[in-house]
């Protein structure tokens, strides 16, 4: 009997259920007698709504009702903001007055029979509004500093910070480079869009939903509708990807709930992919500024790193853009500003690897140009930078394993055969590149809770309310349970995605492992010891045969004073080949390598699923993914699949390899896991641009790089 399944490379306890269809998504809960609703979206970004004409939408064919701010009911708003919610400002109240902030905002509902009829009528709402000056152009409105900056771990620093006297020695270097990276705007663009059904039952209320945080959901729909948080309950078991759209509660979650109420009837509101560019987050358009300065042997003297990135006008979302300047090399000097641009858009959230995947992007392009200015190889460069400790925060790293990662990639990817000289490496008619990139993101783990329960049938039940995206933490869960139980793994059954199981933090932030895999840890070691305590002996199968009704045990787990002792971060170093076609400046990326110091692996086999998903991302963002906001009025033309491209299975590289190095760190968690879902992103667009660099003798500094940038 094996009962050691930490680390075996598992297949997906919910493969079989979701490849044959049995796997439950949020808009696949019908409910009898439901009706369907459809959004206007407002069509302009700013301004008042002068009159709205709803008559004939309430004529059209099986319109059962249409809501707009004059007849919706007054909702509480009551003031909340969870784990995910920007600090500063208030979220949006929808279909509460006459206010547009925003393009696509909500600015009526109708729930009708069918979803045909719901769509018909929608646009028979005759909408006359009000326009009144915004802007929707992030190059167009002076960036200001921002009440507070949220660091990578959820706490709050000044938007302004430095050590030493950067500006001094900048003036003073042998060396420097100083340039602009920009990158647009992306959109989170999961194959299941954004759906809640709602059903009330008197005052209690049932939502089925697309989510990352089913208690988030709970928190936030008990403070808009002012009920209590009892009275809902939130059912989400398989979410087909989200990336950082559904840490939040947005604005249809709400109207599905209020259509719902108004009607009488469960309603089933499921966003459209244009709808999905206008109400369920994005990543900001980013500006950020560089300058490096280096004495001639390669040692950084100063780092400076400004970067400004879109809001919206109501709230103020600060990604931690900069964190990872502040500790990522050995560095006297640095100087750190950020900056937001609040405009008539809805409010960007965090999107897979939020703040480093676009800091590290302008970081480590600067990094290469500085390189290439010193004429050092890039990976001596950055081991020539190695710091002793966290020098922003004076504290020991928990666990580093950057030389390690740098080695075993760059032996791996035969690095050393590298032409330093930009087109200096070819394959036929195709310019080769070579680039590289150093990856961090934080170790986050935050308070999570779980339940274990042994049967007298020999099987155990283990819950908690995590969510599962993608990652396979219905799996990764089933493992760290079996394990700590000491039962075979098909005796274990994990359930996740209701608020009525025990609490957990947000799905996001690679923190589920951490937090969550440490509850599921203790409530099973607790019921284990418990029930072997009762039959005093030693044998668990043994114990659980003589029970005669369940025995359960929950568990808490709540970080200690480690992050006062240490910096926890993973980190990684990722290696690519590109391909450039010199005549059309189409871009193939060949090859890439990570490897990651990302602490214990507990699966393997979706560990290295998960980085090869954020190495594919970063593929999408290095070379395609721009959505475009129309200047004029903040529309997002290209709001579709066809003109949003990601990659698909023929842009990614045939070789795709991620390689975990030995890493224990008793500091972090119980269970000594990082987390990968956000770092496998990090690094991977500067290491294509700078491949691409490697290739071409172009230096684009602004994302996507698409074929005319380098023709
Ligand atoms: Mo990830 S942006 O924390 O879902």
């Amino acid at each position: 009997m094996t009962t050691a399944f930490i680390g075996q490379p598992i297949s997906r306890v919910d493969g079989r259920q979701k490849v044959t269809g049995q796997a439950t998504y949020a808009a696949e809960f019908d409910q009898p007698n439901q009706a369907y609703a459809a959004i206007v979206g407002s069509t302009i970004a700013a301004g008042r709504i002068a009159s709205i004409e709803a008559a004939a939408a309430e004529r059209a064919p099986g319109t059962i009702a249409v809501l707009t701010h004059h007849n919706a009911p007054k909702l509480a708003y009551a003031p909340h903001k969870g784990f995910t919610d920007p600090e500063v400002g208030e979220r949006l109240h929808i279909l509460q007055n006459d206010k547009v902030s925003h393009q696509g905002q909500p600015i009526a509902l109708v729930i009708a029979d069918s979803l045909e009829q719901a769509s018909h009528a929608a646009m028979l709402v005759r909408i006359i509004y009000a326009p009144e000056t915004g802007t929707t152009d992030v190059t167009r409105v002076a960036p200001v500093p921002p009440t507070q900056q949220k660091t990578d771990q959820g706490a709050t620093q000044p938007p302004e910070i430095q050590r030493g006297n950067p500006q001094e020695a900048l003036a003073a270097a042998e060396v420097s480079v100083g340039q602009t990276y920009v990158h647009p705007r992306e959109n989170h663009n999961p194959i299941e869009m954004h759906a809640t059904i709602a059903a009330w039952e008197g005052d209690r209320l049932t939502l089925w939903d697309k989510s990352q945080w089913v208690h988030g959901v709970t928190d936030e729909i008990a403070a808009v509708f002012g009920i209590p948080g009892e009275n809902i309950h939130v059912v989400s078991p398989f979410v087909g990807g989200a990336f950082g759209s559904g840490l939040r509660t947005w604005p249809h979650v709400t109207l599905a709930a209020l259509g719902a109420r108004v009607t009488g009837r469960p309603v089933k509101l499921m966003l459209s992919r244009r709808e999905m560019y206008y109400g369920v987050g994005y990543r900001p358009h980013t500006v950020q500024r560089v300058a490096l300065a280096a004495a001639r042997d390669g040692r950084l003297t100063a780092i400076m790193h400004e970067g400004y990135q879109e809001t919206s006008t109501y709230e103020e979302f600060s990604e931690a853009l900069l964190n990872a300047s502040r500790f990522l090399y050995s560095c006297p000097n640095v100087y750190t500003r950020h900056r937001i641009v609040p405009m008539n858009v809805h409010t960007p959230t965090y999107m897979r690897a939020p703040g480093e995947a676009s800091g590290i992007f302008a970081l480590e392009s600067a990094m290469d140009e500085l390189a290439v200015a010193l004429n050092i190889d890039p990976v001596e460069l950055r081991l020539r930078n190695e710091p002793e400790q966290d020098e922003f925060k004076k504290l020991p790293f928990s666990s580093r394993s950057t030389q390690e990662c740098y080695r075993v990639a760059a032996d791996r990817f035969g690095w050393s055969r590298r032409t330093p000289e930009p087109r200096s490496m070819r394959d036929g008619r195709f310019l080769i590149g070579w680039g590289m990139a150093t990856a961090t993101y934080p170790m986050n783990f935050a308070p999570a809770s779980a339940l274990a329960r042994l049967l007298p049938d020999g099987t155990a039940e283990v819950a908690s309310a995590a969510s599962d995206m993608g990652p396979g933490t219905w799996t990764s869960m089933t493992q760290v349970a079996a394990e700590a139980l000491g039962l075979p793994i098909e005796r274990v059954k994990f359930s996740l995605g209701d608020n009525r199981l025990p609490k957990t933090p947000p799905h996001g932030g690679s923190m589920t492992m951490a937090s969550v895999g440490s509850a599921v840890q203790a409530a099973c070691r607790k019921v284990r010891d418990g029930v072997l305590a009762r039959s005093g002996g030693t044998d668990i199968a043994e114990a659980m045969g003589r029970l005669t009704e369940p025995f359960e045990a929950t568990a808490e787990v709540k970080p200690g004073d480690t992050g006062q002792r240490f910096s926890t971060h993973a980190f990684g170093a990722v290696f690519v080949e590109v391909a450039v076609d010199p005549d059309l400046g189409e871009t193939r990326v060949r090859h890439i390598i990570g490897a990651y110091g990302a602490g214990r692996i507990i699966n393997p086999k979706m560990t290295r699923s998960q980085c090869i998903g954020g190495m594919i991302g970063g593929i999408g963002m290095a070379l395609m993914e721009h959505s475009v906001v129309d200047a004029r009025n903040g529309r997002v033309p290209n709001a579709n699949l066809a003109e949003y491209p990601v990659p698909v299975h023929a842009d990614t590289p045939p070789v795709m390899e991620a390689i975990f190095v030995e890493e224990h760190d008793p500091h972090i968690n119980p269970l000594g896991a990082k987390g990968v879902g956000e770092i496998a992103m990090v690094g991977v667009a500067p290491a294509i641009a700078n491949a691409i660099f490697h290739a071409t003798g172009k230096r684009i500094r602004e994302l996507p790089i698409t074929p005319d940038k380098l023709l």
